[in-house]
């Protein structure tokens, strides 16, 4: 694996393979690595492409400055798995080299409806800086496959908005299953910092997900949302959402709707950490 540290050394050693004929797959990641981003290179690896991953703790996208300060930074661990996993390039930029001009001179995109709702709503000028760290990352990386995990499912819908509102219409978007730990729980860096009995508890998210699939030909949503809406409540989540919505519009909608392609979504917060996971069905 070939570690690069600034924008320009990437740069040319990518123009190189890329007038070699090789198809970049590329993996943006904020670290603190686990199976989930590994799922994302190893599916890079498997369709033959050259595997790029990035690993940047974006500041622009966290509108908690708490949840920036202790997000785990755990480099050397993350190089073991990336090596393990065989990943052919990491790129480890400092702020400096992806903003090179300030944050507040750098790109920004406007995802319209997207941003108004569920994270949107719920994390004030979060997507604003996934765009920008994102837009960036495309200019440097170029690459012929972005891999996403289905975990941020509505970041993965911005994304699809963003390669659009930059006109990048080579790019092939592939989103990939969330990886779960064995009781459900979706993995995730922030799992790390949940006490053991608030660990315990996470997995009820992904239960609630399973029961909005499983009721949705025999029952109402409204229901089955307020049954997860006081499970959770109950056993100490604060819940933020318990959403139903459209897969490919992400329109919000009150009731199931027989023969549509509908995503279940659900964010709440366990002590400080606060989680998300969604099911389609
Ligand atoms: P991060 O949370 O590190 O996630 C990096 C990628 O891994 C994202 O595409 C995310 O959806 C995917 N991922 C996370 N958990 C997963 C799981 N359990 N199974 C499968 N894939 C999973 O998402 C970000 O970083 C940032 O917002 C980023 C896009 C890098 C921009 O800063």
């Amino acid at each position: 694996m070939v570690v690069f540290k600034t924008t320009s050394d990437l740069a040319f050693y990518l123009k190189n393979k890329k007038a070699e004929g090789i198809k970049i797959g590329f993996v943006p990641t904020m670290g603190a690595l686990h199976s989930g981003h590994i799922s994302l290179v190893n599916r890079a690896k498997a369709d033959g492409l050259f595997s790029i991953c990035s690993i940047f703790l974006n500041p622009t996208q966290f509108n908690d400055k708490k949840d920036f300060e202790k997000y785990p930074v755990t480099t050397n661990e993350d190089i073991a798995l990336l090596l393990e996993a065989d990943c052919d390039v990491l790129f480890l930029p400092q702020v400096s080299e992806i903003y090179p001009d300030g944050t507040e001179n750098t790109k920004t995109y406007d995802f319209g409806y997207l941003d108004t709702i569920l994270e949107g709503a719920n994390r004030p000028g979060h997507f604003k800086g996934v765009g920008q760290v994102v837009g960036r990352l495309l200019e440097i990386v170029q690459p012929d496959t972005l891999y996403l995990g289905q975990k941020d499912y509505q970041q993965c819908m911005v994304i699809s908005k963003l390669k659009q509102v930059m006109g990048l219409d080579e790019l092939n978007i592939a989103i990939c299953a969330t990886m779960r730990e064995a009781d459900g729980l979706a993995m995730s860096s922030r799992n790390r910092r949940l006490t053991e009995p608030n660990r315990t508890l996470a997995a009820i998210i992904y239960q609630c997900l399973v029961s909005i699939q499983a009721k949705r030909d025999v029952a109402s949503f409204a229901v089955v949302k307020k049954e997860c809406f006081d499970l959770m409540n109950r056993k100490g989540f604060e819940t933020e959402y318990v959403a139903l919505a459209d897969a490919s519009t992400m329109d919000l909608l009150d009731e199931y709707e027989p023969g549509r392609q509908m995503v279940a979504l659900i964010a709440a917060k366990l002590g400080e950490i606060r989680l998300i996971d969604n099911i389609l069905l």
